[in-house]
């Protein structure tokens, strides 16, 4: 009999057991390759809508469809063994009413396998979080610049610099923690903002331009590994993907030209038959 013991996927109860220990660690992936690389190394994979810029080179996440999120969620899930894997609900598919978000997150997770949900949203999402946890459904909540409301929003900005919208924030914080969500991201938040909820709530906190004082960080794979040649103020470049892709590239392009590539040894050659 082995004497291994079967890898377990991490699940939310796991996640929100991690209150003020070790850091949470998560990036986004799309696909099961990435996924298969980063798996050894983050606590949750999130399939995040921010596919919708990344793979598909929207404006923004406004047209991305639960079709798509499921889509990308299975195969994130194929990719993995190890980690939790969180799928975005994307807009339009949650804000209705609780019913229709139940509906919408029961089809993720029973059609790609994945434990958790994400949703944006703060005070007026709590019923909505509530409903789906009662019925089974782990949500990681989603405050501050919540980039489904950009339309109202008037675009990407930084939350909580007044008096007044930190406030709001920490009301938001609170509400989604009292709902029951196993874990809250606060993107594009002040720092004293982040650290006052983090404090506040039990719920573990997952920052995104968040500063250090969440219990754990996110980060889009795409834009810390270097792909995007814009990143925002928040990442840090652990890698230079775009010029190593490059320079791959180019190498090729020039080996398909000047016939190097393909050489004797990518060729197949005819089976002699044995007489
Ligand atoms: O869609 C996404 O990748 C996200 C992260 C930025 C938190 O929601």
């Amino acid at each position: 009999m082995s004497q291994h013991k079967p890898l377990r996927r991490l699940t939310a109860v796991d996640i929100a057991s991690r209150k003020g220990g070790e850091k949470i660690v998560s990036l986004t992936a799309y696909h099961a390759h990435t996924a298969s690389i980063v798996d050894p190394y983050v606590d949750f994979i999130l399939v995040g809508d921010s596919l919708g810029n990344v793979m598909h080179g929207l404006e923004n996440t406004i047209p991305v469809t639960l079709d798509m999120m499921i889509l990308q969620g299975m195969a994130v899930m194929r990719g993995s063994k190890r980690a939790l894997v969180v799928v975005d609900m994307p807009f339009g598919s949650y804000e209705e009413c609780p019913e229709q978000a139940f509906r919408n997150a029961a089809r993720i997770l029973k059609e790609t396998g994945a434990g958790a949900v994400k949703l944006e949203g703060g005070k007026h999402m709590a019923e909505t979080v509530a409903f789906l946890t009662r019925r089974g459904v782990p949500v990681m909540g989603h405050v501050g610049l919540t980039p489904q409301s950009i339309n109202t929003m008037g675009g990407f900005r930084v939350q909580g610099r007044s008096e007044a919208a930190q406030k709001e924030l920490e009301e938001d914080a609170v509400a989604i923690s009292k709902a029951g969500a196993f874990a809250i991201v606060m993107e594009g938040i002040v720092e004293p903002v982040a650290r006052r909820i983090t404090e506040a709530v039990p719920t573990v906190t997952i920052g995104i331009g968040a500063s250090s004082a969440c219990d754990g960080q996110v980060l889009v794979l795409e834009d810390m590994l270097g792909l995007n040649e814009w990143v925002p103020k928040f990442v840090q470049k652990f890698g230079s993907l775009r010029e190593h892709i490059e320079e791959a590239v180019t190498a090729y392009a020039e080996a398909v030209r000047d016939e190097s590539f393909p050489g004797p040894d990518h060729v197949y050659g005819e089976k002699v038959a044995k007489a």
